[in-house]
């Protein structure tokens, strides 16, 4: 799917027009699985890095094979942005990792790459995700509600099932 700044990838749940991104076309997709050695760096352009297990490349490997949905946007065979989920695409979608590379942030990739991602989500399937903190104002502003009882049981701590108390 190829946008040049005006064409709509997912009429209706996209954002608005935004500023013309780039003299070269971005694709934007659902259908291109990037490498583990591109994610990662993107993940690094984006600073996303920061948050995320960029040392271990079998971890990085894992999460691109094991994802259900993988939007990616490139500039020929530059990944400048993605949006890695999981999902059962009927009940819930996990939206793990949103990145785009610096130099193309704010041009509504992350907000385009999220509406193709909606695509492909049945009518009643929520998207749920954790937010970086310096992102923390940006989900709200493209319409997401944020929920006050979210918890997360560490990998490193087993679940305290009866019998372990
Ligand atoms: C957060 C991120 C994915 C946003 O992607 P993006 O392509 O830069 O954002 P968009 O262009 O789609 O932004 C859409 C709108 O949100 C605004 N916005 C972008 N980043 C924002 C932020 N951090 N805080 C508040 N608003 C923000 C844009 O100005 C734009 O507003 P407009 O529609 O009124 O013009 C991207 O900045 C990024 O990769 N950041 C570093 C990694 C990260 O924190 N990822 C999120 C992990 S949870």
């Amino acid at each position: 799917m190829l946008w040049h700044g005006g064409d709509d990838p997912a009429p209706g749940l996209a954002r608005a027009a935004v500023a013309e991104p780039h003299s070269r076309s971005m694709d934007f997709t659902l259908d291109r699985k990037p490498s583990a050695a591109e994610f990662r760096d993107l993940l690094v352009r984006s600073t996303l890095s920061e948050r995320r297990p960029i040392d271990d490349i079998q971890c990085l490997q894992g999460m691109l094979d094991h994802a259900t949905l993988i939007a990616t946007c490139w500039i020929e065979d530059r990944l400048i942005g993605i949006a890695r989920s999981v999902t059962d695409y009927h009940y819930c979608c996990y939206l793990s990792d949103l990145a785009v590379d610096s130099e193309f942030q704010r041009q509504g990739i992350g907000a385009r790459l999220i509406a193709l991602t909606q695509t492909r989500l049945q009518t009643h399937c929520k998207i749920i995700l954790l937010s970086a903190p310096a992102a923390s104002g940006y989900y709200p502003h493209i319409g997401f509600v944020s929920h006050p009882s979210a918890w997360i049981l560490p990998a490193s701590q087993a679940v305290k099932t009866p019998s372990a108390k």
